[in-house]
Protein backbone atom coordinates (compact mmCIF):
# COMPACT_ATOMS: atom_id res chain seq x y z
CA UNK A 1 0.00 0.00 0.00
CA UNK A 2 1.22 3.56 -0.91
CA UNK A 3 2.62 5.79 1.70
CA UNK A 4 0.50 8.63 2.85
CA UNK A 5 3.22 11.90 2.33
CA UNK A 6 1.76 15.18 3.61
CA UNK A 7 2.80 19.03 2.73
CA UNK A 8 4.80 18.94 5.84
CA UNK A 9 7.27 15.48 4.89
CA UNK A 10 7.53 17.52 1.56
CA UNK A 11 8.45 20.29 3.02
CA UNK A 12 11.05 18.69 5.26
CA UNK A 13 12.49 16.41 2.28
CA UNK A 14 12.79 19.77 0.07
CA UNK A 15 15.08 21.19 3.08
CA UNK A 16 17.21 17.92 3.73
CA UNK A 17 18.15 18.25 0.23
CA UNK A 18 18.49 22.14 0.31
CA UNK A 19 21.30 21.20 3.32
CA UNK A 20 22.45 18.27 1.50
CA UNK A 21 23.50 20.17 -1.66
CA UNK A 22 25.01 22.76 -0.12
CA UNK A 23 28.14 20.47 1.62
CA UNK A 24 28.26 17.31 -0.95
CA UNK A 25 30.62 19.17 -3.14
CA UNK A 26 32.87 18.57 -0.42
CA UNK A 27 34.39 14.96 -1.84
CA UNK A 28 37.67 13.76 -0.67
CA UNK A 29 39.00 14.79 -4.75
CA UNK A 30 37.26 18.18 -4.52
CA UNK A 31 38.93 18.56 -0.89
CA UNK A 32 42.26 18.02 -2.39
CA UNK A 33 41.76 21.39 -4.75
CA UNK A 34 39.51 23.28 -2.31
CA UNK A 35 42.31 25.53 -0.53
CA UNK A 36 43.62 26.28 -4.32
CA UNK A 37 40.04 27.12 -5.86
CA UNK A 38 38.70 28.45 -2.66
CA UNK A 39 41.72 30.57 -0.89
CA UNK A 40 44.31 30.38 -3.24
CA UNK A 41 42.32 31.73 -6.44
CA UNK A 42 38.83 32.49 -5.41
CA UNK A 43 39.30 34.76 -2.74
CA UNK A 44 41.94 36.81 -4.34
CA UNK A 45 40.35 37.26 -8.14
CA UNK A 46 36.37 36.86 -7.12
CA UNK A 47 35.49 37.76 -3.81
CA UNK A 48 38.39 40.09 -3.67
CA UNK A 49 39.34 39.23 -0.16
CA UNK A 50 42.60 38.15 0.33
CA UNK A 51 42.88 34.68 2.56
CA UNK A 52 45.79 36.75 4.56
CA UNK A 53 43.13 38.50 6.14
CA UNK A 54 40.96 35.76 6.60
CA UNK A 55 44.12 33.99 8.60
CA UNK A 56 44.27 37.61 10.41
CA UNK A 57 40.67 37.54 11.81
CA UNK A 58 42.30 34.01 13.22
CA UNK A 59 44.89 34.88 14.63
CA UNK A 60 43.48 37.88 16.14
CA UNK A 61 40.32 35.91 17.70
CA UNK A 62 41.66 32.14 18.14
CA UNK A 63 41.81 31.02 22.07
CA UNK A 64 43.34 27.69 23.32
CA UNK A 65 39.55 26.70 24.11
CA UNK A 66 38.33 26.58 20.91
CA UNK A 67 35.59 25.58 18.48
CA UNK A 68 35.39 25.49 15.09
CA UNK A 69 32.08 24.87 12.89
CA UNK A 70 32.13 23.89 9.06
CA UNK A 71 35.82 23.18 9.86
CA UNK A 72 36.76 22.39 5.46
CA UNK A 73 39.85 21.20 5.36
CA UNK A 74 40.89 23.29 8.02
CA UNK A 75 43.78 25.46 6.80
CA UNK A 76 42.89 28.64 9.04
CA UNK A 77 43.42 26.25 12.43
CA UNK A 78 46.69 25.26 10.42
CA UNK A 79 47.93 28.42 9.68
CA UNK A 80 46.66 30.44 12.81
CA UNK A 81 46.81 28.35 15.09
CA UNK A 82 51.17 28.23 15.98
CA UNK A 83 50.29 29.06 19.77
CA UNK A 84 48.34 25.25 19.64
CA UNK A 85 45.00 24.59 21.61
CA UNK A 86 44.33 22.93 25.50
CA UNK A 87 40.93 21.88 23.11
CA UNK A 88 40.12 21.97 19.87
CA UNK A 89 36.72 20.78 18.63
CA UNK A 90 35.58 20.98 15.15
CA UNK A 91 31.92 20.55 13.81
CA UNK A 92 31.10 19.92 10.37
CA UNK A 93 28.10 17.73 9.05
CA UNK A 94 30.25 16.43 6.31
CA UNK A 95 32.67 13.25 7.17
CA UNK A 96 34.84 14.01 4.08
CA UNK A 97 35.60 17.50 6.28
CA UNK A 98 36.38 16.00 9.71
CA UNK A 99 38.55 13.30 8.23
CA UNK A 100 40.57 15.31 5.98
CA UNK A 101 40.94 18.55 8.98
CA UNK A 102 41.71 15.82 11.58
CA UNK A 103 44.67 14.49 9.75
CA UNK A 104 45.60 18.02 8.54
CA UNK A 105 45.64 19.14 12.44
CA UNK A 106 47.00 15.83 14.05
CA UNK A 107 49.37 17.89 16.20
CA UNK A 108 46.24 19.48 18.36
CA UNK A 109 44.54 16.24 18.60
CA UNK A 110 41.22 17.77 17.56
CA UNK A 111 38.00 16.12 18.96
CA UNK A 112 35.81 15.59 15.82
CA UNK A 113 31.67 16.05 15.86
CA UNK A 114 29.33 15.53 12.51
CA UNK A 115 26.59 17.30 12.95
CA UNK A 116 24.44 19.76 11.09
CA UNK A 117 24.32 23.59 11.97
CA UNK A 118 20.92 23.57 11.55
CA UNK A 119 19.89 21.90 14.26
CA UNK A 120 20.87 22.03 18.09
CA UNK A 121 23.58 20.35 19.02
CA UNK A 122 23.45 17.45 21.50
CA UNK A 123 24.90 16.52 23.80
CA UNK A 124 26.41 20.13 24.28
CA UNK A 125 29.10 20.66 25.05
CA UNK A 126 31.35 22.54 28.21
CA UNK A 127 31.87 26.51 27.50
CA UNK A 128 34.39 27.66 24.53
CA UNK A 129 36.33 30.71 24.46
CA UNK A 130 36.27 31.60 20.68
CA UNK A 131 34.02 29.91 18.20
CA UNK A 132 35.03 30.54 14.25
CA UNK A 133 32.17 29.98 11.52
CA UNK A 134 33.63 31.04 7.86
CA UNK A 135 32.39 30.68 5.15
CA UNK A 136 28.95 27.83 6.48
CA UNK A 137 26.55 30.76 5.98
CA UNK A 138 26.30 31.41 2.60
CA UNK A 139 26.38 27.80 1.95
CA UNK A 140 23.29 27.54 4.01
CA UNK A 141 19.70 27.57 2.63
CA UNK A 142 17.15 30.30 3.24
CA UNK A 143 17.32 34.04 4.62
CA UNK A 144 19.87 35.53 6.85
CA UNK A 145 17.27 35.03 9.65
CA UNK A 146 16.78 31.42 9.34
CA UNK A 147 20.86 30.54 8.87
CA UNK A 148 21.84 32.21 12.17
CA UNK A 149 19.33 29.54 13.30
CA UNK A 150 23.15 28.39 13.37
CA UNK A 151 23.86 30.92 16.01
CA UNK A 152 21.22 30.08 18.57
CA UNK A 153 22.52 26.49 18.44
CA UNK A 154 26.45 27.48 19.24
CA UNK A 155 25.53 29.83 21.61
CA UNK A 156 24.94 27.07 24.42
CA UNK A 157 28.70 26.32 23.51
CA UNK A 158 30.25 29.56 24.44
CA UNK A 159 31.45 30.68 27.68
CA UNK A 160 30.89 34.26 29.26
CA UNK A 161 33.17 36.70 27.32
CA UNK A 162 33.79 34.24 24.76
CA UNK A 163 33.80 35.59 20.83
CA UNK A 164 32.15 34.01 17.56
CA UNK A 165 34.15 35.19 14.56
CA UNK A 166 33.87 34.73 10.72
CA UNK A 167 33.38 35.28 7.32
CA UNK A 168 30.73 34.88 4.69
CA UNK A 169 29.84 35.61 1.07
CA UNK A 170 27.35 38.18 0.49
CA UNK A 171 25.19 37.89 -2.36
CA UNK A 172 24.09 41.24 -2.26
CA UNK A 173 25.88 44.70 -1.60
CA UNK A 174 28.62 46.09 -3.31
CA UNK A 175 29.98 45.43 -7.07
CA UNK A 176 31.01 42.08 -7.72
CA UNK A 177 33.34 41.63 -10.87
CA UNK A 178 32.80 39.41 -13.31
CA UNK A 179 34.63 36.58 -11.70
CA UNK A 180 32.41 36.16 -8.80
CA UNK A 181 29.18 37.05 -10.46
CA UNK A 182 29.96 33.95 -12.93
CA UNK A 183 30.46 32.00 -9.55
CA UNK A 184 27.52 33.32 -8.13
CA UNK A 185 25.42 31.92 -10.95
CA UNK A 186 27.21 28.33 -10.96
CA UNK A 187 27.15 27.53 -7.35
CA UNK A 188 23.89 28.90 -6.34
CA UNK A 189 22.38 26.92 -9.83
CA UNK A 190 24.06 23.83 -7.60
CA UNK A 191 22.99 24.88 -4.58
CA UNK A 192 26.58 24.77 -3.14
CA UNK A 193 25.36 28.41 -2.39
CA UNK A 194 22.57 29.66 -1.60
CA UNK A 195 23.16 34.21 -1.28
CA UNK A 196 21.41 35.65 -3.82
CA UNK A 197 19.37 37.37 -0.77
CA UNK A 198 22.46 37.56 2.21
CA UNK A 199 23.50 40.90 2.83
CA UNK A 200 25.69 42.64 5.42
CA UNK A 201 22.50 44.75 7.26
CA UNK A 202 20.60 41.37 7.29
CA UNK A 203 24.06 39.94 9.06
CA UNK A 204 24.42 42.94 11.05
CA UNK A 205 20.98 42.91 12.70
CA UNK A 206 20.67 39.37 13.62
CA UNK A 207 24.37 39.38 15.07
CA UNK A 208 23.06 42.67 17.11
CA UNK A 209 20.05 40.57 18.31
CA UNK A 210 21.64 37.93 19.62
CA UNK A 211 25.19 39.91 21.07
CA UNK A 212 25.80 43.08 22.81
CA UNK A 213 29.32 43.99 20.78
CA UNK A 214 28.94 42.76 16.88
CA UNK A 215 31.63 44.08 14.55
CA UNK A 216 31.20 43.82 10.67
CA UNK A 217 33.97 44.47 7.80
CA UNK A 218 33.62 44.22 4.32
CA UNK A 219 36.26 43.62 1.63
CA UNK A 220 35.22 42.60 -1.57
CA UNK A 221 32.31 40.40 -1.14
CA UNK A 222 33.01 39.60 2.18
CA UNK A 223 31.48 40.38 5.55
CA UNK A 224 33.93 39.40 8.08
CA UNK A 225 32.34 39.29 11.50
CA UNK A 226 33.05 39.15 15.31
CA UNK A 227 30.61 39.08 18.39
CA UNK A 228 30.75 39.21 21.88
C1 LIG B 1 32.80 26.55 2.08
S1 LIG B 1 33.26 25.36 3.26
C2 LIG B 1 34.20 26.35 4.41
C3 LIG B 1 35.23 25.55 5.12
C4 LIG B 1 36.19 26.35 6.00
N1 LIG B 1 35.53 27.00 7.10
C5 LIG B 1 36.92 27.34 5.15
O1 LIG B 1 36.62 28.54 5.26
O2 LIG B 1 37.78 26.93 4.38
C6 LIG B 1 31.76 25.06 4.17
C7 LIG B 1 31.91 24.04 5.27
O3 LIG B 1 30.71 24.00 6.01
C8 LIG B 1 30.24 22.65 6.09
N2 LIG B 1 28.78 22.69 6.12
C9 LIG B 1 27.92 23.07 5.15
N3 LIG B 1 26.66 22.97 5.57
C10 LIG B 1 26.71 22.51 6.86
C11 LIG B 1 25.72 22.20 7.84
N4 LIG B 1 24.42 22.33 7.58
N5 LIG B 1 26.14 21.77 9.05
C12 LIG B 1 27.47 21.62 9.32
N6 LIG B 1 28.44 21.90 8.43
C13 LIG B 1 28.06 22.34 7.22
C14 LIG B 1 30.79 21.98 4.84
O4 LIG B 1 30.81 20.59 4.94
C15 LIG B 1 32.17 22.63 4.75
O5 LIG B 1 33.10 22.00 5.59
Amino acid sequence: MAEDFTPRDNEASDAAEAVARGHAVYTPLALTVYDLVVHGLSNRFAWECPTSRLIGLYEANLSANHLEAGVGTGLFLDRAGKAGFDRLVLLDINRNCLTRAARRLARFRPTLREVNLLEPITPSMAPFDSVGLTYVLHCLPGSMGEKLKVVDYLRPAMGEGAVLFGATILGRGGTPNRAARTLFDIYNAKGVFDNREDDAEALSEGLKQRFETVEIDREGCVALFRAK
